[in-house]
């Protein structure tokens, strides 16, 4: 498991995983290159320097999690493991936390340069304008925020977008429902601002954290002291009485005002789902007090890109290794879960599952829709395959759609299901309204319970007969040697 961003980086390095590309300009230039980078597979961390108007050392860090031995890396798993391997790792080292309360130090070195008063100004740093029609440049995509809640003390980190507003002011966008708008509202209903840090480079493991579903009243930073064995050092903020990560590479300090007394249009931007689909809203704003920066900062981008290869094979994992523990903690039966990267992870699940009795698949599909880290938002395709079929693998999913789904007597629709304003598919009359739903498809792609014995045999050969081939005939096919 790396450390903080500078060791993922090194460590990135070494793997031949890291590309360090000088001169690009923080106006779109970024984000084409980096969308160039993902249409090949496994591409590499990106690391802009020599930034137009600015100098050198004032880096971003941007596609960290495209390839899966990065994930790995980032997870603290062996580097080799991908698909339905690394998804079943994380979620054993999921099983295995125990968490471990931060320890506070007196200094790190995010503290290497305090910026207080009039030298507050976030344009210091090169934040990249990362799609053509963003409303404006994004200092918060691979970010997190750090809030307390005023009645139990308990902390929260969640990863939320931010755009530049001006020198010293910068938007807050968290879905309701999201830790971060919760415990700001409490403060506001009391006519109070909300003290927040947002943080923009942090050790990675850190921010599986703030994008993870971790449970409410659970300090995310006692989980990821479980997650690395050992606690997280944190300081406390020059201004705000939060904790910060002691190697953080640029901390913003400041507080939220209700938006009634103060807030700023944002967006749009271009959304994880591939579109600029929201418009352009007030937003609630953070006002900077105090910049913490390392020397030669590095920022996280992490702006969510469509292109061929996926971007962020981070999310995927850990959203169907945390579905996989809820299954298991529900029915038995479920051999992988995957959140399909190629439908953009959260609009798209498949369910690999050894039937074992009638209605068993239709079990699985409702669980996979109706629990919270399943269904989240926008979830428009449930797919339950049966276990011969590797959920990860899109060419087995889309040959068991094709050979074993009659769609008229084993498709079923769910109305009414929870989607968002990024929704691209959201009719204008439904967002107008503030009706942010969608349906969902239920999609059986097993062999039918009742007639299974009689369903064809397949001609693909096992998996376990396929290794014995390999074993004899590896080296004259693919030039192995015999193990
Ligand atoms: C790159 C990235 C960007 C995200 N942006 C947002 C965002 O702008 N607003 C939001 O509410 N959630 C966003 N999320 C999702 C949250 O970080 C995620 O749901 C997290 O679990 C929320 O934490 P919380 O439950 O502690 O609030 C983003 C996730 C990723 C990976």
């Amino acid at each position: 498991m790396s450390d903080d961003l500078r060791d993922f980086i090194a460590k990135a390095r070494e793997m031949g995983e890291c590309r360090f590309i000088e001169g690009a300009h923080w106006d779109v230039e970024m984000g084409r290159i980096a969308e160039l980078s993902l249409t090949r597979p496994e591409s590499p961390l990106l690391v802009f320097d020599k930034v137009p108007g600015y100098p050198p050392g004032y880096r971003i860090a941007a596609n960290p999690f495209s390839s899966s031995s990065r994930v790995a890396l980032a997870m603290g798993l062996p580097l080799e493991l991908k698909g339905i391997a690394l998804i079943r790792a994380w979620k054993d080292k999921l099983a295995a936390i125990k968490p471990i309360p931060p320890k506070t130090v007196n200094t790190g070195p995010v503290r290497e340069n305090v910026l207080l008063g009039d030298d507050v100004d976030v344009l210091k740093f090169p934040i990249p304008k990362w799609h053509e029609l963003d409303g404006g440049r994004y200092i918060g995509t691979g970010c997190m925020f750090i809030q307390k809640d005023p009645d139990s003390g308990w902390v929260n980190i969640g990863a939320y977008r931010s755009q530049v507003v001006d020198r010293n002011t910068v938007t807050f966008h968290c879905v309701p429902g999201h830790h971060g708008a919760v415990i700001a509202k409490k403060y506001w209903d009391r006519g109070q601002s909300c003290p927040i840090a947002m943080v923009l480079g942090q050790a990675p493991y850190l921010w599986i954290s703030a994008i993870s579903p971790v449970p409410i009243e659970l300090d995310e930073y006692a989980w990821t002291g479980g997650l690395k064995n050992r606690p997280v050092e944190v300081l406390k903020g020059q201004t705000v009485d939060l904790p910060v990560p002691a190697d953080a590479e640029i901390v913003l300090e400041g507080e939220m005002p209700p938006p009634q007394a103060e807030s700023a249009p944002e967006g749009p931007f271009g959304e994880w789902e591939g579109y600029y689909a929201g418009v352009r809203t007030p937003h609630p704003v953070v006002k900077i007090k105090a910049i913490l920066h390392r020397n030669d900062p590095i920022q996280f981008g992490v702006p969510m890109l469509v292109a061929t290869h996926d971007d962020n094979i981070i999310q995927a994992v850990d959203y169907s290794a945390q579905l996989w523990a809820e299954f298991d903690r529900q029915i038995a039966g479920v051999k992988g879960v995957s959140f399909v990267p190629q439908a953009r992870r959260r609009t798209m699940i498949v369910v690999s599952l050894k039937q074992m009795y009638p209605g068993h698949v239709k079990q699985a599909a409702l669980i996979a829709a109706g629990t919270y880290r399943g269904a989240t938002v926008a979830g428009r395709f449930v797919v339950v395959v049966d276990d011969d079929i590797d959920p990860t693998n899109m060419s087995e999913v889309l040959w068991a759609i094709g050979t074993r789904c009659d769609p008229k007597s084993q498709i079923d629709f769910l109305d009414n299901r929870l989607s968002l304003a990024s929704d691209p598919r959201l009719e204008p009359e439904k967002r107008k309204i503030g009706n942010y739903t969608c349906s969902t498809a239920l999609i059986d792609a097993c062999r039918p319970w009742a007639w299974r014995d009689q369903f064809p045999k397949t001609t693909k050969t096992t998996p376990e007969i396929l290794a014995q081939v390999r074993q004899k005939w590896g080296d004259a096919l693919f030039g192995e040697r015999r193990t």
